[in-house]
């Protein structure tokens, strides 16, 4: 259209801004704003940015540079590109960043964004403007719903927010700052979100929190649901075919959780719960309020619950105070549970968390080293689960066209990228394939007849894809 102005968004960090950034287009479109894929074409661009570690926080300022040229370059064309910083790093900043960055004009919190169109104008009007302010409404029920155009834009898979914010406080994690005490959406919301997903063509549906399985929303008898029922109710929604749910605390995986990953066929027999640490000692100064025998007795909970489950994890090397002994117990943490996968990464100091200020940092080339082993560690239990997925066969939701002519790809029950020639009318379809190869990054094969999904009373891919515990 003629005219309309154009946004750029670009999301960094975890899949719940992905999940907000789809929220801020949202909230622009009926504001006659159209995304644009390219910052160069952009009036607005929106910087949703993530604070979890330095090097997050860093890329935003880095990122900036390249934008302020941008906006230098606009306007010497008569035009204006309004640039907004937006997510953790605006919470946790504030001010700051527009003393740091002066090209940004406005800064919004994660609990501002239905303030989005409203702040513009401000900024339009007065200049730099900050907003930073924790919820007098409920960001929850103000949010716009995506339009049935924009969910078939983003696929068979989708992200729906259920719960925000964290009271755990570990004592490395910027996440209750900047996100808040937890909150939970009531049930009926999600259920109409997922309904409505579903009737754009969403397959799969990822229920997303910073602590999701602490969810305790309101359910329609008027007391609060755990996720284990939330789960249930939306597994009988028609049409969705996978469920999942991402970031748990191994301390919240109560009953109803466990009973869900045996009742519910849907449920994908995948679960990242990151352990931090394998180290008791290093979990206590982490205040995770976990011991590692409490972490594996989860795991073998969910395991006997349900053969098939699989396991990641997010792990932290070079904790203040961590020594060669406790990283040791991090590594055979590794081999002890087996993941199919995990994500590694070096202790960053974060200012405000209580272990920045311990006296018992570790040097950058120890956490380096170790990084390096735990991460092979890591790779080579992957690549292990990988080859014991070779001969075997398990039930694949196809995704998008694939990487040669001919395939599409689609996901496995655990998350791996599978390639098949099939033609692309089966994009959103769930099909029975046989393993036949195993690459780096993707695995190949061969569909066979009867998807095993839609198979009353078989959970899907139980009798061909046991994990050993
Ligand atoms: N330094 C390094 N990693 C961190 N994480 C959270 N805070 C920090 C930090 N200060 C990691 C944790 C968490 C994941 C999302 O990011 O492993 O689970
Ligand atoms: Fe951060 Fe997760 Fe710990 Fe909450 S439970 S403080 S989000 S690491």
């Amino acid at each position: 259209m003629n005219g309309a102005r154009k946004v750029h968004i670009r999301s960094f960090g975890c899949q719940m801004n992905v999940y907000d950034s789809h929220r801020m287009a949202d909230t622009l479109a009926p504001e006659g704003y159209a995304e644009t894929a390219r910052a160069e074409d952009a009036d607005l661009v929106i910087l949703n940015t993530c604070h979890i570690r330095e090097k997050a926080a860093e890329k935003v300022y880095s990122e900036l540079g390249r934008i302020r040229a941008l906006k230098r370059a606009a306007a010497r064309e008569g035009r204006r590109l309004t640039v907004v910083v937006a997510g953790c790093v605006a919470q946790a900043e504030g001010e700051e960043i527009i003393r740091r960055a002066p090209a940004v004009d406005l800064v919004v919190g994660p609990q501002s964004y239905h303030r989005l169109p409203r702040l513009l104008e401000r900024a339009e009007r007065e200049g730099a403007v900050v907003d930073t302010d924790f919820p007098v409404e409920d960001k929850f029920d103000v949010l716009r719903p995506p339009s049935r155009e924009a969910t078939r834009a983003r696929g068979v898979s989708a992200f729906v927010t259920v719960q925000e914010g964290c009271d755990k406080f570990c004592t490395f994690c910027v996440v209750p700052y900047t996100r808040g005490a937890e909150a939970s959406r009531p049930v009926a919301k999600i259920v109409e979100e997922v309904a409505r997903l579903a009737d754009a063509g969403v397959r799969e549906v990822t229920l997303i929190g910073q602590n999701v399985n602490a969810y305790h929303g309101d359910g329609p008898d008027g007391r609060p649901w755990t996720l284990g029922r939330l789960l249930a109710r939306i597994a009988e929604l028609p049409g969705i075919a996978r469920l999942r749910y991402t970031t748990s605390h191994p301390c919240d995986m109560e009953a109803s959780l466990i009973a869900a990953h045996r009742d519910l066929p849907s449920l994908m027999p995948y679960l990242h719960l990151p352990v931090q640490s394998g180290s008791d000692r290093v979990l206590a100064a982490m205040n995770r309020r976990h011991t590692r025998a409490d972490y594996l007795g989860a795991v073998a909970r969910v395991r006997a619950a349900r053969a098939d489950m699989a396991f990641s994890s997010d792990f932290i090397v070079g904790f203040p105070g961590e020594s060669e002994d406790d990283f040791r117990r991090t590594l055979s943490l590794v081999d002890e549970v087996g993941y199919a996968g995990a994500f590694t990464f070096k202790y960053s100091a974060r200012p405000g968390t209580p272990a920045a200020d311990r006296p018992d940092q570790i040097s950058e080339d120890v956490k380096s080293e170790r990084l390096y082993r735990l991460q092979a560690a890591v790779d080579r239990r992957q690549a292990e689960f990988n080859a014991r997925c070779r001969g075997r066969s398990f039930d694949v939701l196809f995704e998008k066209p694939g990487r040669h002519l001919g395939q599409i790809v689609g996901r496995s029950p655990y998350l791996q990228p599978v390639q098949v020639m099939a033609p692309t009318q089966m994009i959103g379809e769930v099909a029975t394939v046989r393993i036949t190869e195993v690459g780096a990054n993707s695995l190949f094969g061969a569909r066979v007849p009867a998807p095993m999904e839609n198979r009353r009373g078989a959970p899907s891919g139980a009798e061909s894809m046991l994990v050993e515990g």
